[in-house]
């Protein structure tokens, strides 16, 4: 009796009468695609029950540890529709026509909370545009002993009804721990922050002329002598050595699968990268003979882009690529495998004769038809396991392999090329998503690769190349920030880089086009960092 009274008063009434003044508009980031503020408010209580429907069991425990942060408590997950007011999660197969696989619906009233979806995805989504719309915490905890600052027992949500669902379906960002490595905890960290953004890939570039950092239990040369370097470039100078020895840092396959399961809880896919044919010094050293001219040589200690690369007239070459990408798949479920592609001077292949004979046999006419002649081939083993192959622009030069997907880096034209070809295409260019890219001019900022992408230009963005015509424009999957680690040392360091501009990459990838006006984004991002800052996000302070 008691606890049905307590129960009953979880989601009392709406303070506000109809009919009055609802509110200023919450800064729900990114922004939804239909969103009505109502008048009143839910008071979240601990409480309140979390209704599960059929095959909701598992987003209701996550929404329900997600609370917990902020009630002190964790709510109660149920099937059965409990007497009083609660938080609902249904599946409903129906909405996936209207609303896509990431879609929501969720609706706050004064005696319910609804969340519906067509997929976990949706009721996902819904439970972060939930916890957005939780008052933000302050001041000392009034939960019980033990709770994280700022939790209340009491927390008043905005009454709304929010139909949402994201413009493209690849929102992503990429981490570099070949230049310098990064924990899986910081890994996590960062992935459940790209969830909280509705980002939805990450892509780990997992190899490199500086560093191999995948275990690879059939090769473990690969990591035991290409995870170490002899020293890097020192910081505050990129062209001396700071004569310390760097590794052994490498990824274990027990460590990658709890890593893709956390950022599968998350609806996060981790994507793979193995650099191939270049960038592929470190797993050159392990095996010189795989190169053009048999080495010795050793794991790169500076930045920049190396000579010496993967030779495919030599048909060990993929026995090897074959072996590593078979080991990727086993740990990676993602349908795309990122080979790299980029950045391959192809000046040894045309001094080799091993490369110049494989061309002859294939009627081959420059080097780079060479090269789209290692990607067919990488593709043919991709694809006979069900995989597809993505790979940076420059794999447009030889021409395309059929069922290529480009991530378009040096400007848009190559992601245009390949759209206008039926190719699917990511969107990831310098000019505005290249996160490693200073984002401040001033002194106080940190030292970075060059160039400069503040928050503006990114959020300016435009995935869409304006010269596609209509029926290729599917073919833009999205968009993906870039945050290369050669001046990231650290998972601190890349949440700098990353953050604000990650919010407005996720604001292009999800919210509807047009896009607002930068200064109303402004200041929804300036309460959503105020979010940012409680979870102790390490993001570049908005410019005054
Ligand atoms: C790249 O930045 N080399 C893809
Ligand atoms: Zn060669």
């Amino acid at each position: 009796m008691a606890d049905s009274l307590l129960v009953a008063m979880c989601g009392s009434f709406g303070l506000a009468a109809p009919g009055t003044e609802s509110g200023p508009e919450p800064s729900l980031l990114p922004r939804p695609v239909a969103l009505e503020r109502r008048a009143g408010v839910f008071q979240l209580e601990a409480r309140c029950i979390l209704q599960a429907g059929p095959g909701a069991e598992a987003e209701a425990r996550k929404l329900a540890a997600a609370m917990s942060k902020r009630l002190g408590v964790v709510l109660p997950v149920q099937a059965g529709d409990p007497a009083g007011a609660a938080i609902r999660l249904r599946l409903e197969k129906s909405l996936e026509t209207r609303l896509g696989a990431e879609g929501y619906q969720l609706a706050v009233r004064p005696g319910e909370i609804r969340i519906s979806a067509a997929g976990e995805a949706g009721l996902f989504y819904g439970g972060v545009t939930l916890w957005q719309l939780l008052p933000n915490p302050s001041g000392p905890p009034s939960g019980p002993p033990g709770a994280e600052p700022g939790t209340r027992q009491s927390l008043a949500i905005p009454c709304v009804e929010i139909e949402d669902y994201p413009r493209f379906p690849w929102r992503g960002l990429l981490l570099d721990p070949a230049r310098h490595f990064l924990p899986v905890d910081g890994l996590k960290r960062f992935v459940n922050l790209m969830a909280l953004h509705k980002l939805n890939t990450l892509q780990l570039h997992l190899t490199d002329d500086q560093g191999w950092r995948l275990e690879i239990p059939k090769h473990p040369r690969l990591t035991e002598i290409g995870s170490v370097r002899q020293e890097s470039p020192m910081r505050g100078n990129r062209d001396r050595g700071d004569g310390t020895v760097y590794g052994p840092f490498f990824y274990r396959a027990a460590e990658i699968r709890d890593l893709v399961a956390y950022a599968r809880d998350r609806h996060v896919t981790i994507l793979p990268e193995i650099e191939m044919p270049g960038h592929f010094l470190a797993a050159l050293t392990a095996y010189p003979h795989l190169s053009c001219r048999g080495g010795p040589f050793a794991v790169r200690t500076r930045w920049g882009v190396e000579p010496d690369i993967l030779c495919p007239g030599n048909e060990e070459s993929f026995a090897l690529v074959e072996d590593v990408l078979a080991g990727v798949m086993e740990l990676f479920p993602s349908r795309f495998i990122h080979i790299g592609g980029d950045e391959a001077p192809r000046d040894r292949w045309k001094a080799c004769p091993k490369c110049q004979a494989r061309m002859k046999e294939q009627g081959l006419k420059s080097e780079a038809e060479l090269q789209t002649w290692f990607n067919r081939r990488v593709e043919a083993f991709l694809t006979r396991h069900g995989r597809r192959l993505v790979g940076w622009d420059e794999i447009l030069e030889g021409g395309l392999t059929p069922g290529a997907a480009v991530m378009s880096w040096r400007g848009t034209s190559g992601g245009l090329a390949a759209a206008q070809a039926g190719h699917e295409v990511v969107m990831s260019p310098t000019t505005h998503c290249y996160f490693d890219y200073a984002q401040g001019k001033g002194p106080g900022e940190p030292e970075s690769i060059g160039g400069f992408v503040p928050l503006r230009k990114v959020f300016e963005f435009e995935p869409v190349p304006p010269g596609l015509p209509e029926p290729q424009r599917k073919f833009i999957l999205g968009l993906q920030g870039n945050v290369w680690g050669e001046y990231i040392h650290s998972e601190r360091e890349a949440e700098y880089f990353a953050y604000p501009r990650a919010a407005a990459l996720a604001e292009i990838g999800w919210s509807p086009a047009p896009r607002e006006d930068f200064t109303l984004f402004n200041k929804r991002l300036f309460e959503h960092l105020k979010r940012l800052k409680v979870l102790g996000v390490n993001y570049r302070p908005l410019d005054q």
